[in-house]
């Protein structure tokens, strides 16, 4: 049986998107697997804790699904990690809700793989720009899995974007 797995969408225009929604569209109705969309449920900004909290609990695999906006997260996924992972729940004495289960950051970039090294426009590889994620991942006892990061957006073919779809159903399916 696959795990359990909440995947964590956070995209603030998802009526303009056309690769997270593609990709949402493309895990959805898997067996295991919830997809809670932060905008839509959302929108006023104030997160329900205790509900995401639950959520969490009830999952084995978190799945993080954004668009790369300034080289982290858009905002709402931001707030909430800075709202839900608390300190008692996530980390310190006895915070232990998050111990043992794994974070998947699923993410997708304009600029291109090559932009993302020394000397590229990027400059930075992805692993160092995503390395707070590493971290949040290490510091709640979680298991960091390798990023799943579709790149140059506007120049993805829809037979690319299928295929990188499908490797992300895959992957969940796992
Ligand atoms: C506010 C904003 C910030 C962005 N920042 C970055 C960035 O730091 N690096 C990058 O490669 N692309 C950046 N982009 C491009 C987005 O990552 C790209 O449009 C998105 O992944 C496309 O996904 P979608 O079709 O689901 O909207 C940015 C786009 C916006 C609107």
């Amino acid at each position: 049986m696959s795990q359990r797995t909440l995947v964590l969408l956070a995209h603030p225009t998802t009526a303009q998107s056309r690769n997270n929604t593609a990709l949402a569209d493309a895990v959805r109705e898997l067996p295991n697997v919830t997809v809670h969309d932060l905008y839509a449920e959302y929108p006023d900004h104030r997160i329900d804790v205790a509900r995401e909290q639950q959520l969490a609990e009830q999952h084995d695999r978190i799945v993080f699904q954004f668009p790369f906006y300034w080289y982290s997260t858009p905002a709402l996924l931001k707030q909430w990690q800075d709202e839900v992972l608390l300190w008692g729940w996530a980390y310190g004495t006895e915070g232990n809700a998050l111990r043992g289960k794994t974070l998947q950051v699923v993410t997708t970039t304009g600029g291109g793989a090559d932009s993302y090294r020394p000397g590229g426009y990027n400059r930075f590889p992805m692993e160092h720009l995503l390395s707070p994620l590493d971290q949040m991942a290490h510091l709640t006892g979680m298991v960091l899995a390798d990023p799943l990061i579709l790149h140059s957006v506007r120049e993805t073919s829809d037979e690319d974007l299928a295929l990188f779809a499908k490797r992300y159903r895959e992957l969940l399916e796992g």
